[in-house]
């Protein structure tokens, strides 16, 4: 009786599974606009409430753990991919340490060692490409942006020996590993269907990969690299409990395929966004030489720093183009939301989009204007609350387990979540984003093939949102 109001439907089980399938964020907000900022929609014959605004975030991603329940909905999809023990797998205070072990790997040191890497990945890449070769050119995006992903990632996170494997099997099995997160494994997850049994196939195979490794490090007693295998080998749970060898390899894989998909995503609608604005390509080159020098000398973490703009084509791509437009928790215990007579009861998913407040009039004006300078101070089109919300509630942080995370999720711009599941990946993808965008900057300008400004629309039919392809652009080789 308190429930939320209830999206209109003709169909019982499907409900509005096709409408919100097919452009979740425009389902969100045509609702919003006829029931509010909270209510129900059936998904698959599932009883889903969505609760969009900051105060919609804050109430699912800061919910309490007796309250609601992540792994519960992610596991049929991440524990056939991950492989057992890790991540949804377990109860979630073992993901907490998990999430420790993972973070503890990526510091400022290690993100030292990691830009380098990362250009010298980028700059090979586009030296042997045979799409890149000549003067000039037209290229479909995704595609390239998913292997200079992959390559930059594994090599950073987990190391050369790791990365070359690349070359040869791991990409195979790595797309393999993929297919299991269609959306479609929602429900088939467990069916003996041809790309499960590779699935399948390929979780064990990369995970002996990893456990091999292991093993001849440990053999060698090896103290070389201190990577994130490293750390994982050198972490103990509670209890001075060693971290099992195939939890390390499913670690591995959970951390690379977490990353994967959200900035190769991410990477491709920047370049995308750069080819339709081809004035803002220039400000980035622009500041490469103003603040490192006209010799654009090789790039390091340290001058990452210098290149706000850099740093705010990832922010405001991620304000329009969150790869991950929908986070769901099973609901635990009947939830009254603050402020409304509403109760959501055990039988409801909750389902947060913090992509709407992204691209909300009120907190961002022109919302659907693609603007990087807009995170400048003072410019006209600067976010009016979220500076407040950044400097006051932000300042309060919580330990869930894994290290201070902000507590406010109060927020109406949260790419990276909030609250216990919040990424730990956020330094690493920027540091990944930034360099890979300025060494492109640095070797290309775009521009879209029939030279107007337009974007390509967003492919939802994956669980997490990209361009839809083919999406391609025109590059010219940067002269001197
Ligand atoms: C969690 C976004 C990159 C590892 C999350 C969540 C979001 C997110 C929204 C919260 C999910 C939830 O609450 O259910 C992104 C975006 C990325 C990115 C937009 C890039 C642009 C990465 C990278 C890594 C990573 C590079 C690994 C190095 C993780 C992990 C979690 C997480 C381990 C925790 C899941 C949990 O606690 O349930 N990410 N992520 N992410 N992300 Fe990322």
């Amino acid at each position: 009786p308190n429930e939320p109001p209830l999206v209109f439907h003709w169909f019982p089980l499907i409900g509005s599974t096709i409408t919100y399938g097919m452009d979740p964020p425009r389902f969100f907000k045509e609702n919003r606009e006829k029931y509010g900022d909270c209510f129900t929609f059936i998904l698959l014959g599932k009883k889903t409430t969505v609760y969009v605004g900051p105060k919609g975030n804050d109430f699912i991603l800061n919910g309490k753990i007796r309250d609601v329940n992540a792994e519960e909905i992610y596991t049929v999809l991440t524990t056939p991919v991950f492989g057992k023990d890790v991540v949804y797998d377990c109860p979630n205070s073992k993901l907490m340490e998990q999430k420790k072990f993972m973070k503890i790997a990526l510091t400022t040191e290690a993100f030292r060692q990691y830009v380098p890497i990362i250009s010298d990945e980028v700059t090979s890449y586009l030296k042997r490409t045979a799409d890149f070769k000549g003067k000039s050119g037209i290229v479909d995006i995704p595609p390239k942006m998913a292997q200079i992903t992959i390559f930059t990632a594994s090599h950073a996170l987990q190391g050369k020996e790791i990365r070359d494997k690349f070359d040869e099997t791991l990409a195979d099995l790595y797309h393999d590993l993929d297919m299991g997160f269609s959306p479609i494994n929602f429900m088939l997850h467990w069916a003996p269907l041809p790309w499960n049994n590779r699935r399948d196939y390929a979780q064990r195979t990369v995970a002996k990969i990893y456990m091999d490794t292991i093993k001849e490090r440990r053999a060698r007693g090896e103290t070389g690299a201190q990577d994130i295998m490293w750390h994982l080998m050198n972490s103990t749970y509670k209890g001075d409990v060693p971290v099992p060898d195939h939890e390390i390899a499913h670690m591995m894989i959970a951390l690379l395929m977490a990353g994967q998909h959200s900035s190769s995503s991410t990477s491709s609608w920047i370049m995308l966004r750069l080819a339709s604005r081809p004035d803002i390509m220039e400000d980035l080159y622009n500041e490469q030489v103003k603040n490192l020098g006209a010799d654009l000398p090789p790039l390091t973490y340290e001058d990452l720093a210098k290149l706000p703009l850099h740093a705010a084509i990832v922010k405001e791509t991620l304000r329009l183009h969150a790869p991950i437009h929908s986070i769901m928790r099973a609901v635990k215990t009947p939830m009254p939301v603050p402020g409304t007579k509403y109760v959501i009861p055990t039988d409801h998913v909750l389902l947060a989009a913090p992509g709407v407040s992204a691209t909300d009039e009120a907190y961002f004006p022109q919302p659907d204007l693609w603007e990087p300078h807009r995170w400048e101070k003072d410019s006209p089109l600067a976010p009016t609350i979220v500076r407040n919300v950044a400097s006051e509630e932000d300042d309060e942080k919580i330990d869930y387990g894994y290290g201070l995370v902000s507590k406010g999720a109060n927020s109406p711009y949260l790419p990276f979540g909030a609250g216990r599941h919040r990424c730990i990946g956020e330094q690493f993808a920027n540091v990944q984003l930034q360099t890979i965008l300025a060494i492109i900057v640095r070797n290309f300008k775009f521009r879209n093939v029939d030279g107007s400004d337009k974007v390509i629309g967003t492919d939802y039919a994956s669980l997490f949102s990209r361009p839809l392809e083919p999406a391609k652009i025109y590059w010219e080789r940067r002269e001197g």
